[in-house]
């Protein structure tokens, strides 16, 4: 095997198949390229590294009659663009791929509007190939249904990440701008290959020194290396900066001298990097600075910097991750609560991000009530692919699939068949800049993510980013066949492994609605008891409710009412606990122990039910895992047996914690199929 980690999901191995390597070979080989530009250097080593490795041939680029043309439209023959049916379709960053059936010279044409869009289609060309699919009636008109497709990277500048699990930050900011590692070109060619076009370098926690001169050079090394990628830079903004690393006295958002500092601010990174695609900034939430400081809002806050990054095209990103501790209001409600009423005051660069759930990427959460309720503000979907509150480092753990169970979510805000895809990707929104950003898992582990099964996780971000209408399944598929084998007898079970992998996890951790019982401050782990912290919002007690009546959060009119941010479809269903789904039980409704659910059993036996399927199925991803060793690089297979033995370890370990602490509640008796705990 190959199979090199650190290659992800570009493996290039030959293709074994005898009769398929020939039909290629005899296909494509005769390439025609006319690219002269940094772009166009990247496509042309991808299409040399991926033919010299699938089809073990060096292209030929000087050929008389070519097969495989590589070029922009504006460059293309009338003739042939009479023959590309839904040309029109394609948008800037779109591309097409199609084969033209010719008597003597059939020839497949990959094109776009721009080179960005022709890297696009390069790589798609060349996952054809990855899959083996057939390429003699291709016609492949595609384009991102998203603007902005960026990773946030909560990295420090010592290095450090933040809930991070992959080792350290790969941004060496000491070293650079003079030392440009290979893992930054290799960084930029991972995400070209999956449409990401952005990504946030700096920590939501921000450090204003990044905004200073010295780190503006390095910035400037990295922006230098990802463009011919098509990936522009972004940072994080300490909204406090111009307090900290210059002598200002105030940081207010309508103070003059504070709007200019901004504006110089900008003028300097932009003469720098004229690309830079703007700032992320978490702002009056968890102790950082913000406009709330000076009696401002978020839209004087957010309004200033868009101001200042207008002139360039660039972007602001302000978060919607908002919750107080002064205020008693359910956590849950606090984000709608403060930003539904801005809606429409954002200047037209201004993205507002939002978490795709109202608590904090739990395994489960219904979707953000703010999606929908602000029509005419663009909302930025903020998706965590690193797995901090989802076993971190060790539990294998697909998360497409939750990532897809957001996006398929119908809001009802404008009637039915609004679901947060369509808000997410513009159609339901009056203002049509779009974007999604996922917290990145990437580190300096050899194979970028530490878990090997984290890659998967990274690669359907960026699928999604693209379409988020793209199914899990088709995303596990390409992932595996890409990552490992296309043989069946491997892909199958372990597409039926991965989309069940999320289901394992709520089960163990979180089942019926469940949330944040993890353990506190690392969120690793069990912690139902977790009472004593700084905050009561940062407790499980404030989430579970448990006591001898009963279990759950009620959030009905009864209780806190946050369903009354949904729209009436949801909260007429919601607001009764037999028509609310399972799945979001006890996020909704506090019930009595002894509750009979739709199975007709006990509240308390299914929550034992589903904490115990949740084990087993952690045992039965191991049982399949065992019979992939054929198909697996050795260090892979070995390293993820022994993850699944500590993702079992602990789910075991989830499920008997969460029971003895809640049986104290519901003193009753724990079914059968529970083991005895020690
Ligand atoms: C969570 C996480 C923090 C992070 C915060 C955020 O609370 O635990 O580490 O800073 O989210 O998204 O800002």
């Amino acid at each position: 095997f190959s199979q090199n980690p650190y290659d992800l999901w570009l493996q290039y191995d030959k293709i074994e198949e005898q009769n398929v390597l020939n039909s290629y070979k005899n296909t494509i080989s005769n390439v025609f390229l006319d690219l002269n530009s940094p772009t166009g250097t990247v496509i042309e080593e991808e299409i040399k590294k991926s033919f010299k490795g699938l089809l073990d041939i060096e292209p030929k680029f000087d050929a008389k009659t070519p097969n495989l043309i590589i070029t922009t439209l504006d460059k293309l023959d009338p003739s042939i663009k009479q023959k590309l049916p839904e040309i029109s379709k394609i948008n800037d960053e779109g591309y097409l791929i199609q084969h033209i059936p010719e008597k003597k010279n059939s020839k497949i044409i990959i094109s776009a509007k721009t080179e960005k869009g022709l890297l696009y289609g390069v790589f798609n060309f060349i996952k054809q190939i990855q899959l083996r699919n057939d390429l003699s009636e291709i016609a492949i008109y595609d384009s991102p249904k998203i603007q902005k497709r960026l990773l946030n990277h909560w990295d420090n500048l010592d290095r450090s990440v933040e809930r991070g699990y992959a080792g350290f930050s790969i941004w060496d900011w000491y070293l650079l701008p003079e030392l440009i590692k290979q893992e930054y070109i290799d960084y930029a060619r991972a995400n070209a290959s999956i449409g990401i076009n952005g990504t946030v370098l700096t920590n939501v926690n921000s450090n204003a020194l990044v905004l200073s001169p010295r780190y503006i050079q390095k910035l400037k090394a990295l922006a230098d290396v990802f463009r011919p990628y098509g990936i522009q830079v972004y940072l994080t903004a300490r909204f406090s900066a111009p307090i900290e690393t210059d002598d200002l006295e105030t940081a207010d958002p309508l103070n003059a001298d504070v709007r200019q500092w901004w504006k110089n601010k900008a003028k300097e990174i932009y003469a720098e990097i004229p690309d830079f695609g703007g700032f992320l900034v978490k702002a009056n939430s968890e102790g950082q600075p913000g406009p709330n400081n000076y009696g401002r809002s978020h839209v004087d806050g957010a309004n200033m910097l868009a101001e200042a990054v207008a002139p360039y095209d660039g972007i602001i990103m302000w978060r919607a991750f908002v919750y107080s501790e002064e205020k008693p209001e359910d956590r849950a409600k606090q984000a709608y609560s403060e930003f539904k009423p801005f809606d429409g005051k954002f200047k037209d660069n201004v993205l507002v991000q939002v978490k795709n759930g109202a608590i904090d990427f739990q395994p489960r959460e219904p979707f953000h009530p703010l999606f929908g309720a602000m029509p005419n503000t663009p909302l930025m979907m903020e998706f965590q692919i690193t797995q901090e509150y989802l076993g971190g480092m060790s539990h294998l753990v697909f998360l497409p699939q939750l990532f897809e169970e957001v996006l398929e979510e119908d809001t009802y805000t404008q009637g039915k068949g609004s679901t947060v895809a369509k808000i997410i990707d513009g159609q339901l929104s009056t203002k049509k800049l779009t974007g999604m950003a996922g917290v990145a898992n990437i580190g300096t582990a050899k194979n970028w993510t530490g878990h090997p099964f984290g890659q998967a996780n990274w690669y359907g971000f960026g699928r999604l980013a693209w379409d988020p209408e793209t199914s899990a399944e088709t995303i596990a598929k390409d992932w595996l066949k890409m990552t490992f084998t296309n043989n069946s007898n491997f892909v199958d079970p372990m597409t039926k492994l991965l989309l069940e992998s999320r289901e394992a996890v709520v089960n163990y951790m979180t089942p019926l609605g469940l949330h944040h019982i993890m353990a506190a401050g690392h969120h690793q782990g069990p912690g139902p008891w977790v009472k004593d912290m700084p905050r009561p919002d940062w407790t499980s007690v404030y989430y579970h409710k448990a006591d001898a009546n009963g279990i759950g959060f009620d959030r009905t009119s009864s209780g806190s009412n946050a369903l009354a941010q949904y729209a009436p479809e949801i909260q007429k269903k919601y607001s009764d606990p037999a028509t609310t789904p399972d799945k979001y039980l006890l996020w909704f409704h506090h019930l009595p122990w002894d509750y009979k659910m739709k199975s007709g059993e006990t509240l308390w036996y299914e929550i034992a039910a589903h904490y115990q399927k949740g084990v087993e199925q952690v045992e039965d991803m191991q049982k399949t895992w065992q019979k992939m060793q054929e198909y697996v690089n050795p260090q892979v297979f070995e390293k993820t047996n022994m993850l699944l033995n500590i993702q079992l370890k602990e789910a075991k370990q989830w499920r008997n914690a969460c029971l003895l602490y809640f049986q104290q509640f519901s003193n009753m008796d724990f079914p059968d199929f529970i083991p005895e705990m020690t």
